[in-house]
């Protein structure tokens, strides 16, 4: 593969703020690809997300070119302009939260989605705009390479890989897909016509990765019960006309020496002193974007039923929740964090004194604060709803150092790895959470110490570069026309 890999999404490794500067990419895709992207021969292509985005693809003439993240590496870039009506339509409706909330079982279905001429409208003129347009880069940058590799990213980009394929049929296409992939039913809110279209774009695909055997194997499923096609569940193989697409579980590791070299830096330091001033005895944290999925306010709640019980650990326990802000252009995310600042506001204000705040909500991304608050918590709280990986569940055991608990979500994509070594909880059960903070915080030095090493043990086992030699390995296997294997 001496030709440089092409990789396309919609979210690229940094974005272009209003003064100039440049900002690393947020959300676990960007953390996933840095790696690939600035140790092998790559160009990533992506949406302009940001007017100073647009104004650096126009700079260079909507070609790519060089850039350093603020974090370090450096990215060959290509942004590609959609019209902003369409983009808007792509991204505030069809993408967020019309697919997103398929694939997080987020819809209250009795009330939501009604699919009216508008969401229609954002797939037709919106969802295919933004495909068709980063296809077309696509296809710029592979004319003229001899069999290209194309690897695909997300749920943004289901119907690129077959406006691709339709051009030049000899590409490999691997698709990634970040998020989890839910069953069948909770596809059938959309439209037969648009679902039809969505699958059909992704089984263009050569290869479609999950993180998870359950997604894997809930996307067969969904083949067989919404398609009627033919389907080796054991071999991982959906059969298309005659072509045959493998469907592949490659659970994404972190960048372990990345995120430790992180936690050396300076500004976490500076970070740390401020958190060792104002510490209490026990600290709980939270690290999220601030995404329905993530399922924040069952955790305050849990947390106010905690205080509730053990009225001992008053005025004792800080939980930390720092917040991403995120996609706050579409209503369900501009109202959710309203909600989160008003339960914070009701429990500080039902347990606090003049001079405790139970809740420290901190609504900002900071990386450098994120890596000293996982250095120092006693107990990490991860209880989406339902996620793809999380890896704030990886980063924050390997860093952290009092043997802290992790409470994990048994939905996330991350409980297959790390599940025997952390309190699972269910993350509807707000009595069970609450319990499960009790038992963290009360449990033995050896308990905590054991489950911490096992953690750290998995955490380090496997790092990106692993994750995309395996991906590779089955792109060269499938194409000199192996059989697949499960
Ligand atoms: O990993 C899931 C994901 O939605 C990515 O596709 C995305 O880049 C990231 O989370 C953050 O979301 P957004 O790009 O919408 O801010």
């Amino acid at each position: 593969m001496a030709q440089p890999l092409v990789l396309v999404s919609n979210r690229g490794p940094v974005s272009y703020e209003e003064d100039g500067s440049v900002k690393r990419g947020s959300g676990g895709l960007v953390t996933a690809l840095t790696g690939l992207a600035s140790h092998r021969d790559a160009i990533w292509i992506a949406s302009a997300m940001t007017d100073g985005d647009v104004e650096q693809s126009s700079e260079h003439g909507g070609r790519a070119f060089e850039v350093a993240a603020p974090d370090g590496g450096t990215y060959h870039v290509r942004f590609v302009e959609s019209d902003a009506e369409a983009y808007d339509r792509f991204y505030n409706i069809f993408a967020n939260p019309m697919l997103w909330f398929i694939q997080h079982y987020l819809w209250d279905q009795s009330n939501a989605p009604d699919i009216r001429r508008h969401e229609v409208d954002a797939f037709d003129h919106g969802y295919q705009v933004v495909n068709r347009d980063l296809a077309a880069a696509v296809l710029e940058e592979i004319d003229g390479q001899d069999e290209p590799v194309v690897m695909v990213h997300d749920y943004q980009l289901y119907t690129l890989p077959a406006m691709v394929r339709a051009e030049r049929p000899d590409v490999f296409l691997h698709h990634f897909v970040h998020i989890p992939w839910t069953q069948s039913d909770a596809w059938r809110v959309l439209p037969a016509g648009i679902r039809d279209e969505l699958f059909h774009g992704l089984l263009a695909n050569d290869i479609v990765g999950f993180h998870t055997r359950s997604y894997r194997r809930n996307f067969l499923q969904c083949c067989r019960d919404l398609l009627d096609l033919e389907v080796d569940m054991e071999r991982g193989v959906v059969a298309l006309d005659d072509r045959e697409v493998w469907v592949r579980a490659y659970p994404l590791p972190i960048d372990y020496e990345a995120t430790r070299a992180v936690a050396r830096r300076d500004g976490v330091a500076r970070f740390e002193e401020e958190l060792r001033r104002r510490r209490r005895e026990f600290q709980i944290l939270r690290v999220d974007r601030a995404d329905l999925s993530k399922n924040v306010l069952r955790g305050f709640t849990a947390f106010d039923i905690f205080l509730e019980q053990h009225p001992e650990f008053a005025e004792r326990i800080t939980f930390t929740a720092q917040l991403m802000p995120s996609r706050t252009d579409v209503p369900e995310y501009a109202e959710y964090l309203e909600k989160i600042e008003a339960l914070v506001a009701v429990v500080n204000h039902r347990h606090g004194t003049p001079d405790w705040m139970p809740i420290d909500l901190k609504l900002r991304d900071d990386l450098e604060e994120a890596v000293a608050s996982y250095k120092h918590y006693d107990v990490m709280m991860v209880n989406a709803m339902f996620d793809g990986m999380n890896l704030v569940a990886k980063e924050g055991p390997l860093v952290n150092e009092r043997d802290g608990v992790s409470i994990l979500s048994e939905n996330t994509g991350a409980h297959e790895e790390l599940g025997e070594f952390a309190l699972s909880v269910n993350p509807f059960d707000v009595q069970e959470l609450a319990d499960a903070i009790y038992s963290a915080l009360t449990m033995s030095a050896e308990g905590r110490a054991r489950r911490a090493s096992g953690l750290k043990e998995i955490v380090t086992s496997r790092d990106p570069g692993d994750w995309i030699d395996e991906q590779i390995a089955d792109i060269r296997a499938k194409a000199r026309g192996a059989a697949a294997s499960a």
